[in-house]
């Protein structure tokens, strides 16, 4: 007797089957596959991740009907929307499909995203909550990532998933991203069970930096999870950059990964702050002092009050004894 979670899933995986025929081999698919391939994505790449496409008409609903599927489990599937009179249509309509896979690699959601940016609808559409979806706990590629990580001792995390597609075509496998959202402690538990490094590798505008310094954040009560920082130059994506400059450099901006949180966040102070003008420049060296004020090793501190230092033409023994103030003012 199968379950209904075991339904579920079988649901999504004939689905996913489903979206990829239609991209790969009928019409319908070919403005997408245009799609895909201009953003760089070979027929093998999108047979790996198993994409698909979502067409404008009735897809899912016809197909499943044939093949008399329980109603309430179509209904449970989170595949399709419900009208006021309790009508099911196709929830993905017009859309790149990207399968998200559990951890044993079945297709339990779909993440959808538009050919042409529109105003009115969202660039990714995701599969709600189900009985089999919880988007909390799951991690885009984990299980490709969780075999490669092993292997290298690290795990990379990106924003998108065009990000982690981009790093596996660079041949940088181990790469997971959260749907969407901040990272949960759900997710940085599995990240921990797998690895003891985790490199942070967000889009280089301004709201990666932010999702940067907040993940910094969350992560800093993690003890067992070592950290390093990518930064993206000019802005890119992860995705854009490899565009940009291929595959070699990609791998080694991303495998040479050495920037601390610690030095991260020296970066993010300055944002937003004229280093020219001497109160501002006052205020930025107080809150780098505050950051260092929390580092338990003195030699690290003493690193980045030679980088302070330095840079400021400072001397270094007012430094420290600032620093020593405002440990007196810690709790
Ligand atoms: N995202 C989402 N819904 C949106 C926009 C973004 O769920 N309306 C999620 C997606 O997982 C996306 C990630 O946030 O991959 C990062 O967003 P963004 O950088 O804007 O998209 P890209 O990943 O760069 O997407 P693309 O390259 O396809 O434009
Ligand atoms: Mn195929
Ligand atoms: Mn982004
Ligand atoms: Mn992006
Ligand atoms: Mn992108």
């Amino acid at each position: 007797e199968t379950t209904v979670n075991q339904q579920l899933i079988d649901f999504h995986e004939q689905a996913a089957k489903l979206y990829h025929h239609i991209l790969v081999n009928t019409e319908m698919g070919e403005p997408a596959l245009k799609y895909l391939n201009d953003r760089g994505l070979s027929d093998e790449i999108i047979s790996t991740y198993n994409l698909g496409f979502a067409p404008d008409k009735r897809l899912l609903l016809p197909f499943f009907q044939e093949k008399k599927a329980d109603f309430q489990l179509l209904r449970q599937s989170g595949l399709f929307i419900e009208n006021q009179e309790g009508q099911l249509r196709d929830r993905f309509s017009g859309r790149v499909m990207f399968p998200i896979r559990n951890q044993s690699g079945k297709t339990i959601a779909f993440s959808g995203r538009v050919l042409v940016k529109a105003e009115n609808s969202p660039k990714y559409l995701n599969s709600p909550e189900t009985d089999i979806f919880n988007k909390r706990k799951v991690l885009f590629n984990f299980d490709i990532a969780r075999a490669a990580g092993r292997q290298t001792g690290d795990l990379v995390l990106f924003e998108g998933f065009m990000d982690v597609i981009a790093a596996y075509r660079a041949g940088v496998k181990n790469g997971i991203a959260s749907m969407g959202t901040s990272l949960t402690s759900d997710q940085i538990v599995a990240i921990e069970r797998i690895t003891k490094k985790l490199v942070i590798c967000y889009d280089g505008d301004e709201p990666g930096q932010d999702a940067t310094n907040r993940a910094i954040g969350l992560l800093n009560d993690e003890p067992n999870l070592n950290l390093n920082i990518v930064q993206i130059p000019e802005r890119l994506d992860p995705d854009e950059y490899l565009k940009k400059y291929g595959s070699d450099k990609f791998q080694k901006l991303i495998t040479g990964a050495v920037e601390t949180p610690i030095g991260f966040k020296i970066q993010f102070l300055k944002k937003n702050r004229n280093l020219d003008n001497e109160s501002e420049q006052l205020d930025y060296i107080n809150d780098v002092l505050k950051v260092l004020v929390t580092l338990s090793s003195p030699v690290e501190q003493d690193i980045y009050l030679n980088q302070l230092s330095s840079n400021f033409h400072l001397d270094k023994e007012t430094l420290k004894q600032q620093l020593s103030d405002l440990r007196q003012t810690m709790p």
